[in-house]
């Protein structure tokens, strides 16, 4: 494996910790439950995306950008990383982020959002038929203007930013020897896929048993999800020249908890925030770490996992998400129903200026 020969830009504090979660498993009458902190990368809020960034930006540094062009989702946990990232290393950042309309203006800067618009990045919404265009517009005029732009495509689940993610099995797996526990699964959220091909490629390497599931979060169901994480895996494999042999049957994907769409609200999702605040204090989001603790909390009381498990729940960080959906928890609280399960700032949401 080339992975210590790639070039890499120190952007998190490693090792993250790894923590029992005592009253969590006792809540749930299930298997010993511990969390691994990817929440506590220490770039910006936190985050998975840190990771992978460590080895996208020393790339970027490489072929010597100064302005990083990306994009995703309007309140995209991915944008944040990825600007802090760029302010850190000195460079200019524009986020092309999908929304319900090409005018959608928030009712209030809030979450995500805010923390783009507190780090001076460039910003354009778009429907997502027109991210594509919106995205080569800027690069070419970025050129135009003697800039040397560097593009960050798919959340960084490119073989670069896959890498990140073999490297958090591999300590991960150093601290599970540490404390004499071996894990039978990790549980955590997969979207673009990157964070799930590095850790099941990283499982493999270390020839280890524990099964990796991945909760999607709504923008795949689980047969597609399974074919796009592989394909990841299959593309790091071959750019970074790893031998490891990963099996389409290695990558596990549980399609039932993101409510009908990406952002979704479902009670599922939010009891599951509810809990990990109530029991370990321990803060999740709405959209990721919602839908894979939801999907814990599911598989613990459906009798999936034996008392004798040992189970990792990945917390991969996003919680300046949580804000824009105060309603929802606030309504949750009272014992209301939901005031909405679309959000407002998604592609599928009405756009009332639009309409
Ligand atoms: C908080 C959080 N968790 C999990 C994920 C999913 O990671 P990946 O896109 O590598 O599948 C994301 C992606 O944006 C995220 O922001």
């Amino acid at each position: 494996m080339k992975l210590n020969a790639l070039p890499r830009v120190r952007l998190a504090n490693l090792p993250t910790p790894l923590q029992e979660l005592p009253n969590l498993t006792k809540a749930l009458k299930g298997p010993r439950i511990y969390v691994k902190r990817d929440d506590l990368t220490g770039l910006a809020l936190g985050g998975n995306k840190t990771r992978k960034l460590e080895y996208l930006m020393a790339d970027a540094i490489a072929k010597k950008a100064d302005h990083i062009v990306t994009g995703a989702g309007f309140h995209s946990n991915w944008c944040t990383q990825a600007a802090a990232a760029a302010r850190k290393l000195g460079m200019e950042i524009t986020l092309i982020k999908t929304g319900p309309g090409e005018d959608y203006k928030p009712e209030e800067y809030d979450g995500n959002h805010l923390l783009h618009t507190l780090m001076g990045a460039e910003m354009q919404i778009v429907r997502p038929e027109n991210f594509k265009k919106a995205l080569d517009e800027t690069v070419e005029s970025l050129k135009e203007s003697g800039h040397t732009p560097y593009v960050l495509l798919d959340a960084g689940s490119t073989p670069l930013g896959v890498a990140g993610y073999i490297n958090a099995m591999l300590e991960l797996e150093s601290q599970s020897r540490e404390i004499g526990v071996d894990f039978n699964y990790l549980v955590h959220a997969t979207g673009s896929g990157g964070t799930q091909a590095g850790l099941v490629l990283g499982a493999k390497a270390l020839s280890l048993d524990t099964k990796i599931i991945g909760a999607s979060t709504g923008g795949r169901k689980a047969l597609e999800q399974v074919e796009n994480v592989y394909r990841v895996i299959s593309e790091a494999s071959r750019a970074l020249g790893l031998n490891i042999s990963v099996h389409k049957e290695d990558v596990i994907v549980k399609d039932e908890y993101a409510g009908s769409g990406y952002g979704f609200v479902t009670e599922g999702k939010i009891e599951a925030v509810r809990m990990a605040a109530e029991t370990e204090g321990l803060i999740l989001d709405p959209v990721y770490t919602a839908t894979s603790m939801a999907c814990l909390v599911d598989l613990c009381r459906k009798g999936f996992f034996t008392k004798s498990d040992s189970v990792v729940f990945l917390h991969t960080g996003g919680s300046a998400g949580l804000f824009p959906y105060r309603d929802c928890f606030k309504a949750y609280a009272l014992g209301e129903s939901l005031p909405w399960t679309i959000p407002p700032w998604s592609p599928a949401s009405k756009n009332p200026k639009t309409e």
